[in-house]
């Protein structure tokens, strides 16, 4: 099983939530990659304010790079949309009979599914902060939720 997580520039919100949900699926054969629906930042390591407060919580962010949606990643069996716009910009491209595989990552937080994650990029550390706090819990529910820890 593979699972992609998308946002927009895949530098901030999809790369804390590829490490974070990579590190708690270790133990399983699930693969878990990231990327962004703009190319801006293709090639590149995440934003530095991301992998300072990444670093702070104990994981690695070196080894991100960005890279772009497209047909690369249509095979992937779930796809997480961090926002609405991420998911309709997916959802434009992506072959109708995959779309069933996109799902908003927020659908699984407990504390206010369905919600957006919030774009951290114009934002103050502390923003940068929150969203990991959300991105965490997410990820724990979501593993519990599709009991993917269990694989
Ligand atoms: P991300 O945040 O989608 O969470 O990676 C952004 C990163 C870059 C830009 C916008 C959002 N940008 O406009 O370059």
């Amino acid at each position: 099983m593979r699972i992609a997580a998308v946002c927009l520039g895949n530098i901030c919100r999809s790369p804390m939530a590829d490490i974070v949900l990579r590190k708690l699926l270790a133990d399983t054969d699930i693969e878990v990659a990231s990327c962004g629906t703009g190319d801006w930042h293709v090639g590149k390591p995440m934003d530095p304010r991301t992998a300072e407060v990444l670093e702070a919580a104990g994981y690695d962010p070196s080894q991100h790079r960005a890279q772009q949606f497209g047909p690369d990643w249509y095979d992937y069996d779930l796809i997480l949309v961090m926002d609405s716009t991420n998911r309709a910009d997916v959802l434009a491209q992506l072959p109708p009979d995959r779309h069933d595989r996109v799902r908003l990552f927020r659908d699984f937080d407990p504390d206010d599914p369905g919600a957006d994650t919030p774009d951290p990029y114009w934002s103050g550390p502390e923003e940068f902060e929150a969203v990991l706090e959300i991105i965490e819990r997410t990820s724990r529910a979501l593993i519990d939720e599709l009991a993917l820890d269990a694989v």
